[in-house]
């Protein structure tokens, strides 16, 4: 089963996000949505969402599930605002616990803000199924970058989020709260374990050095032959330490603070304030 995916690349974010449809029906899922946020002004915009919302709304889909790869720390969810438009259970791992957990301390959260993923409609564990019209989706749980990391399978094709990145890229940072780059590596070889032939669409691309233009899909065949950090000829040891070394002279993402704060309340900003007033915060030398 060869499911249609449709890709959008956001500019300000180097993200992709997906709708991925029933080849056999107009059932889809929308994999990582996008809300623009502004960092200078603290302002927000719809205007990726609203391109694919547009694209399900003029191809008649019937969106099933908002599927998030995991909690990311780079760009805000648009999977409330793009439910609330054409529905869609919103779905994460059940590890999403843990980095609330994490996370509810660095933001100093009070009790109302609950720490057991009620946020969300649903939470995955490795070994779940669901099902987007006739297509069924595997959840494997492929944890490393966070600890919450899902790749969903669906078809012959694998939504792998921030593990693997294009063959020429390698793979996602580890040093966030709760991120291993030793449970990265092992999380990769579930997702190469897969069929050959399985198309791989990637959750970023920063392009790489050679390459002029951005690129999302790629196979299982093309990463275990390829793969600048996981590829042919590269061992676990050797890995972790690049993986280490390389991590610890990253800086944060730009939009890392609001991220987290909106991501881990499933993509809702948090409660307004008696004005209805909005605001997030800023912890000093927490992260
Ligand atoms: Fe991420």
């Amino acid at each position: 089963m060869k499911p249609d995916v449709t890709a959008f690349f956001d500019n300000a974010t180097n993200t992709i996000s997906f709708v991925v449809k029933d080849p056999a029906g107009t059932s889809c899922a929308i994999i990582d949505s996008v809300l623009d946020f502004d960092y200078s002004s603290g302002r927000t915009d719809t205007k990726s969402a609203d391109e694919i919302i547009a694209h399900v709304q003029k191809n008649g889909l019937k969106v099933e599930w908002l599927l998030e790869s995991h909690v990311h720390a780079d760009h805000l969810s648009a999977a409330p605002y793009i439910q609330e438009k054409v529905g869609g259970k919103i779905g994460i791992g059940k590890n999403i616990t843990v980095v609330q957990d994490t996370f509810g301390k660095v933001f100093n959260e009070g009790t109302e803000f609950q720490r057991d993923g009620s946020q969300f409609d649903e939470l995955f564990t490795e070994g779940d199924s669901i099902m987007i019209g006739q297509m069924r989706c595997d959840v494997l749980h492929t944890p490393g970058h966070t600890p919450a990391c899902l790749t969903y399978v669906i078809g012959d094709a694998a939504f792998v989020g921030d593990t693997l990145f294009m063959p020429d890229f390698g793979t996602a940072r580890c040093d966030f709260p709760g991120g291993s780059s030793e449970t990265l590596y092992n999380s990769i070889q579930k997702i190469l374990a897969l069929p050959d032939e399985t198309r791989i669409f990637v959750g970023h691309d920063y392009k790489a050095p050679g390459r002029d233009e951005y690129a999302w899909e790629t196979t299982v065949a093309e990463q275990k032959a390829a793969n600048v950090h996981v590829g042919e000829g590269k061992d676990k040891d050797a890995f972790i330490k690049m993986r280490d070394e390389r991590d610890a002279t990253l800086d944060m993402p730009k939009l890392i603070i609001p991220s987290l704060q909106v991501n881990m309340r499933a993509g809702q900003m948090p409660e307004p304030d008696e004005e209805g007033d909005v605001f997030l915060k800023v912890p000093v030398n927490k992260l």
